[in-house]
């Protein structure tokens, strides 16, 4: 089985380089299921309704967030808005799962891919350097008491990286993959680790290059030299869509492969 995640998808630029290459990704490498991190899809900063169901046209299956995720107000309906469809689009749109108890939306979703096979992807945030959460790790541990899949991919949301590495080792031989998110910075430490887990630091971000982390640089400059606040813009330029493919056997969840991909206009 072949799993394509695609790194923290940014504003209107990296909603283009999704549109322009994620078909012919999936195509040339027999991709079997697209998950991808849309947190700061619409404008920069969080995720709407209407670009979750773009993404979704597309040929993401799943998408996953973080802490921007509250941003948009119409998420909070959006996911209030969840039915019985089990497998709808709103349910395949997930929050951190280590989230207060009781807030909308969830951080699970398991269904099957267009051929059939059975997967799971959690989402989870870290807590180095954000804003408190309940603790990843055991959150972790309960919600793979849970899944039936062999299939289980991680998206941590962290921004330190021995925050996410230690998720990495902590989760190896018990999940497909963990795959970080959030510093938009792909690392070029992807690897298998011994026990079959696939892992990579940063995916990297699928978005405007030209740019810091995804905003307008003069902006995000202005800010380090003055210290005053100011507008924040998603950046155009550079765009690139930025991703890993990971090979695993279904059967047991193994991850034989973990490969980086970085594609610009
Ligand atoms: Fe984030």
């Amino acid at each position: 089985m072949k799993v394509l995640f695609i790194g923290d998808i940014f504003g209107s630029a990296g909603r283009r380089m999704v549109q322009e290459h994620l078909p012919h990704v999936v195509e040339s490498h027999s991709v079997d299921l697209v998950v991808a991190n849309a947190e700061n899809a619409a404008g920069g900063f969080g995720l709407t309704p209407a670009i979750a169901n773009e993404l979704f046209d597309h040929g993401c299956e799943v998408l996953t967030t973080g802490n921007h995720i509250w941003d948009k107000r119409e998420i909070v309906d959006y996911f209030n808005s969840v039915n019985g469809d089990a497998s709808g689009r709103v349910r395949r749109v997930l929050r951190p799962a280590n989230y207060a108890q009781g807030v909308p939306g969830v951080g699970l979703y398991e269904g099957k891919t267009k051929t059939g096979q059975g997967y799971a992807v959690i989402n989870l945030q870290g807590r180095v350097f954000m804003q408190d959460t309940d603790d990843p790790f055991r959150k972790a541990d309960a919600l793979l008491q849970q899944v039936s899949s062999k299939v289980v991919i991680i998206d941590f949301h962290a921004e330190a990286t021995s925050e996410k590495i230690a998720m990495g080792w902590y989760l190896d031989g018990r999940v497909t993959a963990v795959l970080g998110t959030h510093t938009h910075v792909p690392t070029a430490d992807n690897r298998v680790l011994p026990n079959g887990t696939a892992y990579q630091t940063d995916v990297g971000m699928t978005g405007p290059y030209d740019s810091v982390i995804g905003v307008q640089k003069e902006q995000v400059l202005q800010r380090f030299l003055t210290g005053l606040p100011g507008r924040f813009e998603a950046a155009k330029g550079d765009p690139r869509f930025c991703a890993v493919l990971i090979e695993c056997d279904e059967s047991n969840g193994r991850a034989k492969s973990i490969q980086r991909i970085m594609l610009g206009e």
